[in-house]
């Protein structure tokens, strides 16, 4: 290696079913006395707190829950957590949820210890002291946000998304636990798993691919691969649920130590514009983009064809590599991804706008990680190949 490489993952992870009740103990460790739990108000009433209030509870940790929650992070939701946080005395963080909670727990935690508001905090290491400890709770399978050095706020006053990326973010914790994915409907463990196979599979082609990430890439591909339908058909198969989770737990390591590509440039474009959910964005994305980047590593593709199960064997590297681009194909037919069409998007608007989406696009710096660079007009070419593909 010619280059030196950090490599950063919560101190502390416990995978498997009932992680979460690991809370009380591991919140001991770190010497909390107080937790703020910032969590989304469907799972208080869906008693998702009760099992992490009893582990609380039986440590003699006292805790307030912020639970309004409900949508994606917005300084709105920051600055009232912040306030209870300081109001309630507490000195730890519990987030409890999908990317939304997590998120704006690790932008309470910084705000908590770092002067000023989090917009001074937009980029990449402006943070300048660590946070407020953290103990991060997924309850999909998706994001990674409970292992990684990134979270993302809106500003609604001037409707930007804020990317805020510091080691300091990074969560002290993380409880992996499958048992709270079981009530995941089909649609949402479709969107956010495959979120979870692109984080994975850009992680392992980005030009910042770093050996220790590839590890976790490699393994979170062969994961999502092979268990994501299961999960996807039957929520109750306990097994695939569990396997489905660890790989998007990796696939957030492996993100968050050597970043995402164009297919996380192009997908924010379109939750901008049409408001289509992050993980779908992503998921209609996926295919026609590894057809186009397919040239600029045709190694590591193959790799990831081998990883989703293809037989690459005797076949030459670009052979093999085209075989990722159909393993793709059909886990997102199989797990009954939504046309473009049916998320919103016309042909239309997206005439008016696709130029401006490509700008943002490029504009992002995701595009500048993938192994093929594109050109605005083969992102808008992809756009609109994207939308013309029957799925
Ligand atoms: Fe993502």
């Amino acid at each position: 290696m010619k280059q030196a490489r950090f490599f950063r993952i919560p101190s502390g992870v416990i995978v498997g079913c009932n992680a979460s009740s690991f809370a009380g103990r591991e919140a001991k460790k770190l010497g909390g006395t107080k937790a703020l739990i910032v969590t989304d108000r469907n799972l208080t009433e869906m008693g998702f707190l009760s099992g992490i209030e009893s582990s609380l509870d039986s440590e003699k940790i006292d805790h307030e829950v912020f639970d309004e929650v409900t949508a994606e992070p917005t300084l709105d939701y920051v600055e009232k957590g912040l306030d209870l946080y300081r109001r309630s005395k507490c000195d730890f963080i519990i987030a409890l949820g999908g990317g939304s909670p997590i998120d704006t727990a690790k932008a309470v935690c910084i705000m908590a210890s770092n002067p000023g508001v989090i917009q001074d905090y937009k980029g990449l290491d402006k943070v300048s002291s660590p946070g407020a400890p953290l103990i991060a709770i997924p309850t999909t399978a998706g994001t990674g946000s409970e292992t990684t050095i990134f979270t993302i706020i809106t500003d609604t006053r001037t409707n930007v998304k804020m990317l805020i990326g510091s080691p300091f973010i990074l969560p002290s914790v993380a409880l992996v636990d499958p048992l709270l994915t079981a009530s995941s409907p089909p649609s949402v463990t479709a969107a956010t798993g495959v979120d979870a196979l692109t984080h994975a599979i850009e992680a392992y082609v980005s030009v910042k691919a770093q050996p220790m990430s590839d590890v976790f890439a490699l393994s979170a591909i062969k994961f999502l691969s092979e268990n994501l339908r299961q999960a996807w058909a039957n929520g109750d198969n306990l097994e695939a649920r569990s396997l489905t989770m660890l790989g998007a737990f990796q696939a957030g390591v492996a993100f968050s130590n050597s970043s995402v590509a164009l297919v996380h440039g192009m997908s924010r474009p379109i939750g901008a514009y049409f408001h289509a959910p992050h993980g779908l964005s992503n998921a209609v994305l996926l295919a026609p983009v590894v057809e186009f980047s397919i040239s600029g590593n045709p190694k590591r593709y193959a790799d990831i064809a081998r990883a989703m199960g293809e037989k690459v064997e005797g076949l030459g590297v670009m052979e093999g590599a085209s075989k990722a681009s159909k393993a793709v194909r059909e886990l997102v037919r199989d797990i009954k991804i939504p046309a473009l069409a049916t998320l919103g998007v016309t042909r239309e608007k997206l005439k008016t706008v696709v130029g401006k989406m490509a700008d943002d696009a490029i504009a992002s710096g995701s595009p500048g990680n993938n192994p093929r660079k594109a050109t605005k007009e083969e992102i808008v070419e992809l756009y609109w190949k994207t939308f013309n593909q029957d799925l």
